[in-house]
């Protein structure tokens, strides 16, 4: 990957750069469109990192489709699938790691310890192996992208970071590898997560809520879906992902909840 970065770099030539975990979908898509009309040779890669899941369970599940993945990415007119495989990013004796710091220390980080240092890792290692001039991000994974930013910046990377806003399925929901263990009613069920979040900015745009009000709302909203466990709903400043007290301008409202076993997460800017 280096060799073939160092011979681009040569020629001139900008990359994009695009991590993924595969199982690649439309939000992909999204990514990869954005990238290839920006940069003069993308590369996406796809490698389901261990370090940032939290139980075996998770990650044995998480989807695996290589064969229909590259398909997609030919389509798009990625030029690079990188595709490194778990010994390659890992070998006996990898031990040092990336600490994200108190930005990764809340909403995900509380509920998936790790969880960020594992991402954080993986995306440097990453980076170190692209050298991309820009790398793409999903703006769904609103607290990853804050985390990366803030890892890009204090470790002097040069690479310009940048966030694709979420797409969404025809009701709403927010496109997930995850969503595809979903099943249809649940499916449908789960478009509720982007309505509350729509009500809640709406009102939060025509009178500043408080985070308690907003909280206790979408907790009784989502009792009445059984099967589902609101794990938090938070408000925060856009920028530095600090807690907010109240809902208004400048806050994203930030998501997750678990449809059965299956975890979504989901956020607005207000
Ligand atoms: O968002 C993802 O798919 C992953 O967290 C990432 C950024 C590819 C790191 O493994």
């Amino acid at each position: 990957m280096q060799k073939w970065r160092t011979v681009e770099h040569s020629a001139g030539h900008s990359v994009g750069f695009v991590p993924t975990m595969g199982a690649l979908h439309q939000g992909h898509a999204e990514l990869f469109s954005q990238s290839v009309s920006e940069n003069e040779r993308t590369v996406v890669s796809i490698f389901v990192n261990s370090l940032q899941f939290n139980s075996v369970a998770d990650l044995e599940a998480y989807p695996r489709q290589l064969e229909q993945d590259k398909v997609i990415a030919e389509q798009q007119s990625v030029d690079v699938l990188f595709v490194p495989d778990h010994e390659e990013m890992y070998p006996n004796g990898f031990a040092s790691t990336v600490s994200a710091g108190p930005i990764a220390q809340h909403m995900e980080g509380l509920h998936r310890p790790g969880h960020f240092d594992g991402v954080a890792t993986v995306v440097v290692k990453l980076l170190n192996a692209v050298m991309p001039d820009v790398a793409y991000f999903g703006l769904k994974d609103f607290q990853q992208l804050a985390v990366i930013r803030s890892v890009v910046r204090d470790l002097n990377i040069k690479c310009d970071v940048r966030g694709v806003p979420t797409v969404r399925n025809g009701i709403g929901l927010a496109l997930s590898s995850r969503n595809s263990r979903l099943s249809t009613d649940r499916l449908e069920q789960a478009s509720i997560i982007y309505s509350l979040l729509n009500e809640m900015a709406n009102q939060a745009r025509s009178n500043v809520t408080s985070t308690l009000t907003l909280q206790n709302h979408f907790n009784e909203r989502m009792k009445s879906v059984s099967g589902t466990k609101l794990e938090y709903v938070e408000v925060v400043d856009s920028d530095s992902l600090l807690p907010a007290t109240t809902a208004q301008k400048g806050t994203t409202i930030c998501v997750a909840v678990w449809f059965d076993d299956v975890r979504l997460i989901d956020n607005i800017s207000i």
